[in-house]
């Protein structure tokens, strides 16, 4: 619960202290941590300071952003007066919660449409980084944020990826050290009436955790799973290179171990750091070896994916290349 006190440094109170005022007195967006990856942070019932996370990514207005929350008293201020929470709901909050899994809700008039591109739904969750918590409690409003990344590159793991990434774009970054989980939340509409489980982006809260925990609470709903996201930013456009050219030039190899195939949680963790650290010595071409898709492997695979732009062509071979500029 809210009441809980969760930093107990005196400098790290400092730096929340700063993040804090750049938000809410300044409105101006702020880095932070979470569990899944670091986050572009912006209060999320101020259009005009939401519409500052746009700007600053580069992020097209048609990608709806998530809301998170740090208390149960802040979701339901949130959320209609009339909405009753559906037993799934309940039941994944309970396990997940905080945690690296996000809930589509229904969107009242006080979530600007800039939020939820104009959508009926607005995506909530509750992280559990001990600094994501700290700043929406202090900030106590809700704050709309997108990972921490200009629009088309891995979202960024530790404070350093965003340094390199978006330098001179945000005045505050809060260093919380390299997320645990690496890759995003699991995004779950289990809004419709037909009572399914629709899993719209794979993540950090594995589809088998999820089933387990539904059908221990006695809720058996069919669970779907979109195998590419509907919608993110445009990572599918990353440039590729003609392979020809590599025949003219000498090639290094450099590593970055992502653990073995059947530790898909420590792959997860490593992967946005193996390819942005690759990327920023230089390579030409990343090879990432496939792992089963089933448990974190299935959002290992989605991001591999999308990274790649599922055009290269070492995608049906058992192997997932990644092409950079
Ligand atoms: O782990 C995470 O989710 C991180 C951290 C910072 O919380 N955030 C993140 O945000 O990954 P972003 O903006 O990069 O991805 C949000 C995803 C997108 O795929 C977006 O389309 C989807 O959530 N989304 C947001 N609102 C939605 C809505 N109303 N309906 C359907 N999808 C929605
Ligand atoms: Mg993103």
């Amino acid at each position: 619960g809210d009441s809980t006190p969760i930093i107990s440094s005196e400098e790290t109170l400092a730096s929340l202290k700063t993040a804090v005022s750049d938000l809410v007195s300044l409105n101006v967006p702020v880095v932070f941590p979470t569990e899944t990856v670091y986050g572009l942070a912006a209060p999320a019932l101020i259009s005009s300071a939401v519409s500052q996370i746009f700007t600053t990514k580069g992020r097209p207005a048609d990608n709806p952003l998530i809301v998170h929350v740090s208390s149960p008293e802040m979701l339901k201020s949130i959320l209609p007066s009339s909405f009753v929470i559906p037993s799934s709901y309940n039941l994944l909050m309970q396990a997940f919660w905080p945690g690296p899994l996000t809930l589509l809700f229904p969107a009242t008039p006080q979530i600007p449409s800039i939020i939820t591109a104009s959508r009926d739904t607005v995506a909530i969750r509750m992280p559990s980084h001990p600094v994501a918590r700290a700043l929406i409690q202090m900030c106590n409003t809700p704050l709309a944020a997108p990972s921490a990344n200009t629009s088309g590159s891995p979202s960024p793991t530790k404070a350093e990826h965003v340094l390199h990434n978006l330098f001179g774009k945000v005045r505050v970054i809060l260093d919380g050290g390299p997320c645990d989980v690496g890759l995003e939340s699991t995004v779950v509409d289990g809004l419709s009436s037909d009572g399914a489980i629709r899993v719209l982006r794979p993540g950090g809260v594995t589809v088998e955790d999820m089933e387990r925990v539904l059908a221990v609470g006695g809720v058996t709903p069919k669970i779907l799973v979109h195998r590419r996201d509907f919608r993110d930013e445009g990572l599918e456009n990353a440039p590729t290179t003609p392979g020809m050219k590599y025949a003219e030039v000498e090639l290094n190899w450099d590593y970055f171990p992502l653990g073995t195939v059947d530790e898909p949680s420590l792959t997860a963790q490593r992967l946005f750091d193996g390819l942005l650290t690759l990327e920023r010595n230089g390579v030409d071409l990343i090879i990432v070896e496939g792992v089963e898709e089933a448990r974190e492997g299935l959002a290992v695979m989605n991001r591999v994916r999308k990274a790649a732009g599922e055009s290269g062509n070492a995608l049906n071979r058992g192997m997932q290349g990644l092409w950079t500029s």
